[in-house]
């Protein structure tokens, strides 16, 4: 017998680290919960505009500028990803600048695309100004099973030869030709790529059932000021005139509203006194009435500069039902779980948009949430504390709702995969801390590769 198996015999449980010259390290988020947030935070621009806004570059020959720019990790995955297009992408502060070559590379492949899906929303500006794209097909993920149909519907309307193979969709057009498209669902990844092909093809395309999301408004504003012909922003039908060519631009990004909401959440979840700067609350109408039905106080400091959310009493339960723009936004859910599993009462949560985004809800009842689902359907009843426990990211607004969870919860919470939240959260820990939060980034050895048996 060899001194491996002699030990797993002995020990019934073996490390794989034990046996081998290295391993591997993980970071996590160690909570420590029972603190108020108190005090204000300042938020940067959308990660879901931004990321668009890059790929939008592409579009048109020279530098494009993008400022109020989020320092998160997908953006350092969109410039890598638009670097292997042969751009230059340089950082500086909350500045990105994009310089175009003239005839830009036309592949992206899976490596990019499964650590960040937005790689997808080159697929619609190389088609247009190439006639040619591989993208990889990014496949399903932790919320649900995001397809890319309604993309490739669309395109195929607008002339576009469209293949799959080897887990690539090849898209091939000469120039596309203006069409009506009629969406089954407001997708706002497709919206985007229909929007950025059909401002380079011949001819008028009608976007019906169009997403109206302020992200779609964003870039529907860049893409105008780079002197595209775009009709009906944040309406629901989309009237968009093809032009030859665009000219590069400097844009500034749309604040991040879901950022903005989940410090809003989080001044509610722990009872706390939280003002969020440089956010447009009336992108979060929905979201901040929710919470005045949950019992804060929330005061509007006009466009552009903000609100005050405060909650001086356990939160009371209310029913969330997540819609596309502008009802309740998905990627608020887990905030709204987090919520409901501290407040007063039982609370029914609805998701219309991911078939899986409750899969992290697991990870809530390990924390001792009583949370039970059944189809898109949520019954939450609140408990005045939460337990600490070692949870789970599996997704970038999971992993943030378990944090504001353990907040609430007594002892100490550790939620591992913090690489989700750095994905979304520019300078997270520090704003938490800014805010009084006990919580700090930990680096441990993963233990994932060991073997039970
Ligand atoms: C974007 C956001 C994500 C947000 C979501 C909904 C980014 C980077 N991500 O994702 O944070 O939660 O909008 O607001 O901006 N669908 C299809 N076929 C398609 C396209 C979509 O069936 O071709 C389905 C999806 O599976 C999903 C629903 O439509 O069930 C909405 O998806 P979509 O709006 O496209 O979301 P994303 O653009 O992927």
């Amino acid at each position: 017998m060899t001194a491996l198996a002699a030990s797993v015999v002995l020990c019934g449980r073996l490390s794989v680290r034990a046996c081998l010259p290295y391993y591997c390290a993980v970071e996590l988020f160690r909570v420590t919960g029972g603190t108020r947030l108190v005090g204000e935070v300042t938020v940067g621009g959308a990660k879901n505009s931004v990321l668009k806004l890059m790929a939008a570059a592409l579009l048109a020959e020279g530098r494009t500028v993008l400022t109020n720019a989020p320092r998160i990790l997908d953006v350092t995955i969109m410039s890598e990803v638009l670097r292997r297009l042969g751009c230059t992408v340089t950082i500086e502060g909350d500045a990105i600048t994009i310089d175009t070559p003239a005839e830009p590379g036309t592949e992206a492949d899976y490596d990019l695309v499964r650590r960040m899906r937005a790689s997808i929303n080159v697929l619609g500006p190389l088609l247009a100004r190439r006639g040619e794209v591989r993208v990889a097909h990014p496949g399903g993920d932790a919320i649900g099973s995001r397809g890319l149909d309604y993309h490739i519907a669309g395109l195929k309307r607008m002339g576009a030869d469209i293949t799959s193979e080897h887990g690539f969709v090849i898209a091939r057009a000469e120039r596309l030709h203006g069409a009506t498209i009629w969406l089954d669902f407001p997708s706002v990844g497709a919206t985007e790529n229909l929007l950025m092909a059909a401002v380079l093809a011949k001819g008028t395309t009608v976007i019906d059932n169009a997403a109206r999301e302020p992200e779609i408004v964003d870039i529907c504003a860049m893409l105008t000021e780079m002197g595209a012909r775009i009709y009906g922003a944040g309406t629901s039908t989309l009237e968009i005139e093809g032009v030859d060519a665009l000219s590069p631009v400097t844009h500034r990004t749309v604040p991040d509203r879901i950022v903005t909401g989940t410090w809003a959440f989080a001044a509610a979840i722990t009872r706390g006194d939280v003002t969020v700067r440089n956010s447009e609350p009336s992108h979060l109408e929905i979201a901040l009435d929710e919470l005045t039905t949950a019992g804060a106080d929330v005061e509007l400091f006009g466009p552009c500069e903000g609100f005050r959310v405060r909650m001086d009493d356990r939160p009371r339960a209310v029913d969330v039902v997540t819609l596309p723009y502008p009802g309740y936004a998905t990627d608020l859910l887990p905030m709204a779980i987090a919520l409901a599993a501290v407040a007063d009462g039982p609370s029914m949560i609805t998701e219309n948009v991911f078939d899986a985004r409750f899969m992290f809800t697991n990870e809530m009842v390990r924390l001792g949430a009583d949370v039970r689902t059944d189809g898109h359907h949520a019954v939450v009843r609140g408990k005045e504390w939460l337990s600490g426990a070692p949870v789970r990211a599996t997704d970038i607004r999971a992993g943030v709702g378990l944090v504001m969870a353990g907040l609430r919860a007594e002892g100490v919470t550790e939620v591992a995969d913090v690489f989700h939240i750095d994905r979304g959260y520019p300078g997270f820990i520090e704003q938490m801390r800014s805010l009084g939060a006990e919580i700090e980034r930990v680096t441990v050895p993963d233990d994932t590769m060991a073997l039970d048996f």
